[in-house]
């Protein structure tokens, strides 16, 4: 998959942007604040995720501008195809969205068609933050690979919130402590299916990364990944009856009712779900250097589109903001051979930093123009 051609006007504080990337290296290059993230930042919002700066929809508009207006076309190894965004400041729940050409309710739709991977500074926190990081990186990428994920999640969400409200009619005395079973059967049934996810996920991942990994880092230090439950512990039973992952997750559930009672809320399920990442076993959250943790952020997102290409036998489009100047001449050269069959963006203050791109396009960027 990649890009053939960007648009972006509008947007922050981009300006008359039209470039034609290159099919595989691109680099963004241009000083601090000029809009070299904010133009990854419009790539990826084709993706029909959020954006992964967390901007509302008005925040991306141009602050003194009324409109913002983005688009790509894409190569998908198959046709080439158009997404168009316009967004107003007039009427900014109205979302003007076109795939080629037809319009869109929502950006939801775009989830399926333009595939990236965006790796930012940020995402050291998913290393050294909280789990709910780590459960929505993992989420993200069971999504990415299977549609049918993003359900599984809402139904998940919805189950969750109705158990917790109804802990709370339970301990004012407006309901009876029988009417959860309903409710616990739900949460251990689609629970446990999301659990099931995100440990085959993680089993992939931890594979994919323990090599990228030591191809960056050297031999000497593995990276593991495991998943980790606080229903299941380390493993999901995958036994029938009274043994399935289903029934050990109602019996937990079912043991813990009073305490849930007691506080309204659910204390246990995949709502609590972690992933440790190690390297020689010891969790890196914790041990890790400065360097191990970026490294580690990077190699989880570069193995997160590696299993993705895998699976449709399409690249992803790689965003990669900032990560080069970190980076010394040798491991720059092996975070580009990863990458190398796949469409990448960089960006970068220090053109002279990133070697090897003498095959690709740069583009400078200034004031939010393409100069
Ligand atoms: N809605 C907006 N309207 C106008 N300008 C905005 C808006 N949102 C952000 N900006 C501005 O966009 C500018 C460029 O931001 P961006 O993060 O893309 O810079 P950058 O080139 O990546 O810089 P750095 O090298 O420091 O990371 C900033 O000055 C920021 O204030
Ligand atoms: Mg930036």
């Amino acid at each position: 998959m990649f890009i053939t051609v960007l648009k972006a006007d509008g947007f922050k504080n981009l300006e008359d942007v039209m470039i034609r990337p290159h099919p595989k290296y691109n680099l963004i290059t241009g000083l601090n604040a000029q809009g070299k993230t904010n133009l990854l930042e419009s790539i990826w919002l084709m993706t029909g995720c959020k954006s992964f700066r967390g901007s509302k929809d008005r925040d991306n508009i141009k602050l003194d501008g009324e409109r913002m207006d983005i688009g790509i076309r894409f190569d998908d190894g198959r046709r080439e195809q158009s997404i168009e965004y316009k967004l107003s400041k007039e009427n900014i729940k109205l979302k003007d969205l076109k795939v080629n050409g037809v319009p869109m309710k929502n950006t939801r739709g775009l989830f399926q068609r333009f595939k990236a991977v965006v790796f930012t500074p940020d995402d050291v926190q998913l290393i050294k933050g909280a789990p709910e990081k780590r459960r929505t990186f993992i989420d993200l990428c069971c999504c990415q690979l299977d549609h049918r994920c993003l359900n599984i999640l809402r139904d998940y969400e919805n189950v969750t919130e109705q158990r917790n409200n109804l802990l709370k009619l339970i301990a004012q005395g407006r309901q009876s402590i029988n009417d959860l079973d309903i409710w616990d059967t739900q949460a251990a049934a689609i629970g446990s299916m999301l659990s099931e996810k995100r440990e085959d996920y993680v089993k992939k991942l931890s594979e994919v990364c323990s090599k990228l990994y030591s191809s960056i880092a050297g031999k000497d230090e593995k990276l593991t990944i495991e998943y980790s439950s606080n229903v299941f512990g380390k493993e999901i039973p995958k036994g029938k009856d009274s043994k399935s992952a289903a029934a050990v997750y109602a019996f937990k559930l079912n043991s813990n009712i009073n305490d849930d009672v007691r506080l309204g809320y659910t204390l246990y399920g995949a709502h609590r779900d972690d992933i440790l990442i190690k390297i020689n076993g010891l969790n890196i959250k914790d041990f890790g250097s400065q360097g191990q943790i970026k490294t580690a952020a990077l190699v989880l997102k570069l193995g997160q589109a590696e299993i993705y290409y895998k699976k449709i036998e399409q690249a992803p489009v790689v965003l990669l903001d900032d990560v080069m100047g970190e980076l010394d001449k040798n491991r720059q050269r092996l975070v580009l051979d990863i990458v190398k069959d796949m469409q990448v963006f960089i960006t970068t203050c220090n053109e002279q930093s990133v070697t090897d791109m003498a095959a690709g396009s740069v583009f400078k960027i200034s004031g939010g123009r393409v100069i």
